[in-house]
């Protein structure tokens, strides 16, 4: 028995650090998933690791017509949808004063309206899940950050886009519950993936810094958001509803 038998999910993002750990998680545990991504490459060598119970649809989770494919495609080949994990995003980093407004509206759109976009292609879906599986319902899990929650210097543009996503993940978590679909989001800290090593200009140093800094002195690592993921989708969260759920060694907490 897995912990997720029969459920069906979409992992945006899923050919990144998060999302392919996720994936492997995911699918280990009984589930069969749609690796979503806008990097083709990284999207296909996932699914094809994972075989029968994963298959890979570039999707630029910012254009709704793509967002809508992917829904309709994992509809069409697995017959519903239980669970959207929004995980695709960038990183970003840099003093206040050089965050000029095409690069904050790139960081709202991919980190934010992306998300937003997502969750109402696949909304239909969801809600007839819920419907057709009372006991179960549906899910929502949101990629926020710590820096979702609280500031830290040199993060502003990308904190303002997970600021709005802890915030949309809080007001769908009050319209949904009602419909028997479960939202939650997770905040991770810092982790040494591809689009954390992007944003940062030194990120060993980076990752050192945080790690001295955290009440268990180690980094988060892709199978630490990957564990909270799988806890938090399945049905051991039943009664688990609008939180931010920390994977961050205490760093926030302080
Ligand atoms: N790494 C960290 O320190 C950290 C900490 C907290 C939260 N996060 C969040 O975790 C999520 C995953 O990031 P990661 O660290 O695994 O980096 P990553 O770069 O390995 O993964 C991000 C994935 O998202 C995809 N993507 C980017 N834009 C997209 C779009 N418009 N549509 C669809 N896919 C798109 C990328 O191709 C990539 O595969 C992001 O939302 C990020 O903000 C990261």
């Amino acid at each position: 028995m897995g912990r997720l038998d029969g459920k069906v999910a979409i992992v945006t993002g899923g050919g990144g650090d998060f999302g392919s750990a996720t994936c492997r998680r995911f699918v280990a545990e009984g589930a069969r998933v749609c690796v979503a991504d806008i990097d083709q490459d990284r999207g296909h060598s996932v699914a094809e690791e994972l075989g029968a119970a994963a298959f890979a649809v570039r999707c630029d989770h910012t254009v709704r017509a793509e967002a809508d494919a992917a829904v309709a495609e994992t509809v069409s080949r697995w017959g519903t949808l239980t669970t959207l994990f929004n995980n695709a995003g960038v990183v970003w980093t840099g003093k206040f004063d050089t965050l000029d407004a095409a690069e904050l509206q790139r960081l709202l759109t991919v980190d934010l309206v992306g998300m937003a976009e997502m969750t109402q292609a696949a909304l239909p879906a969801l809600r007839r899940h819920a419907v057709a599986e009372p006991h179960a319902g549906a899910v929502i899990l949101f990629m926020s950050s710590g820096l979702g929650l609280r500031g830290a210097p040199g993060t502003s543009g990308y904190a303002i886009a997970k600021h709005g996503v802890t915030g949309l993940m809080r007001s769908l978590a009050q319209e949904l519950g009602p419909e028997n679909i479960r939202v939650n989001g997770l905040a991770p800290g810092i982790a040494d993936t591809a689009g954390m090593r992007a944003a940062w200009a030194a990120p060993d140093e980076a990752l050192r810094n945080f790690r001295e800094r955290t009440p268990l002195r180690r980094n988060v690592e892709p199978i630490d958001v990957a564990n909270a993921a799988l806890y938090l989708v399945s049905d051991e969260a039943r009664n688990i509803h609008s939180v931010s759920f920390p994977v961050d060694g205490g760093i926030y907490g302080l």
